[in-house]
């Protein structure tokens, strides 16, 4: 089965950051690419073009925190496609944690962006995850059918149940806050995302997000279900971004 790491690296550098983290990757993560290893990093946008010409001829992927649902228009302040591809990008995440409890992104708009993308047959991370109000409440599930069927639907009903989709299961009361789920709750979440996606048709890889560091991973990552992880704290730093892709591979 193949694996994947992709680092959100959010806002936390500057391009001049940006640029001394993507040249230490290019040595930590020498060789590490393959057929059987997905990696990859989202940078702040206006840092895109310097990390992805770095990081070019490594194999590792260059993507965007964000995409929009149009080929262009009046939309101050998104991102299109087309921009990202010409900046060397390959992969964006839709719907993380931040832009929908920060920002104001509905499940709609979530699912407008990942499908635009996706019928462009760009790679998406389709970020879903509760609250810990919600998991406290019991809606975990119900949370992240809302988040993922109308997704997964429309995938299947387009004919697109190929497209080059990733899900990534994040709690959000495990994002930056060093709590990480439990190995049961992991395991549960993932086989309820695979089996959402079986009953659509959909294979996708479900990588798990929250606080994950090279201390906790080598446990995450033999959790089943589990095809890798999306880190934001531990993919600023090159070595353990490196441990990470180690572990990863195995
Ligand atoms: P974290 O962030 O690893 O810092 O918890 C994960 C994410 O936001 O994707």
């Amino acid at each position: 089965m193949k694996r994947y790491i992709f680092g959100n690296w959010k806002m936390s550098l500057s391009i001049k950051e940006s640029r001394e983290l993507a040249e230490s990757l290019t040595s930590v993560l020498s060789g590490s690419p393959s057929e059987k290893l997905g990696i990859g990093v989202a940078p702040s946008p206006l840092a895109l073009p310097a990390v992805s010409e770095i990081l070019r001829t490594t194999g590792v992927h260059v993507g965007s925190q964000n995409i929009h649902w149009s080929p262009s228009g009046a939309f101050t302040g998104e991102v299109a496609l087309e921009t990202i591809k010409e900046v060397g990008g390959d992969f964006t995440l839709v719907g993380h944690s931040e832009r929908r409890t920060l920002f104001g992104e509905t499940i709609s708009s979530a699912v407008e962006r990942a499908k635009y993308a996706l019928s462009e047959n760009f790679m998406t991370i389709f970020c879903i995850g509760e609250t810990l109000q919600e998991r406290e409440a019991g809606q975990t599930n119900s949370v992240l059918d809302a988040q993922l069927v109308p997704l997964l639907e429309e995938l299947s009903s387009t004919s697109k149940t190929k497209a080059p989709l990733i899900i990534a299961y994040e709690p959000v009361w495990a994002i930056g806050t060093g709590k990480v789920a439990t190995a049961t709750e992991i395991e549960a979440a993932h086989k309820h995302i695979i089996d959402l996606g079986q009953r659509a048709g959909v294979v996708a890889p479900v990588l798990y997000g929250g606080s994950v560091s090279p201390d906790n991973f080598e446990e995450i990552n033999g959790i089943p279900g589990v095809s890798g992880a999306l880190v934001g704290g531990a993919s600023l730093k090159a070595e353990k971004f490196g441990r990470l892709v180690e572990i990863a591979g195995g």
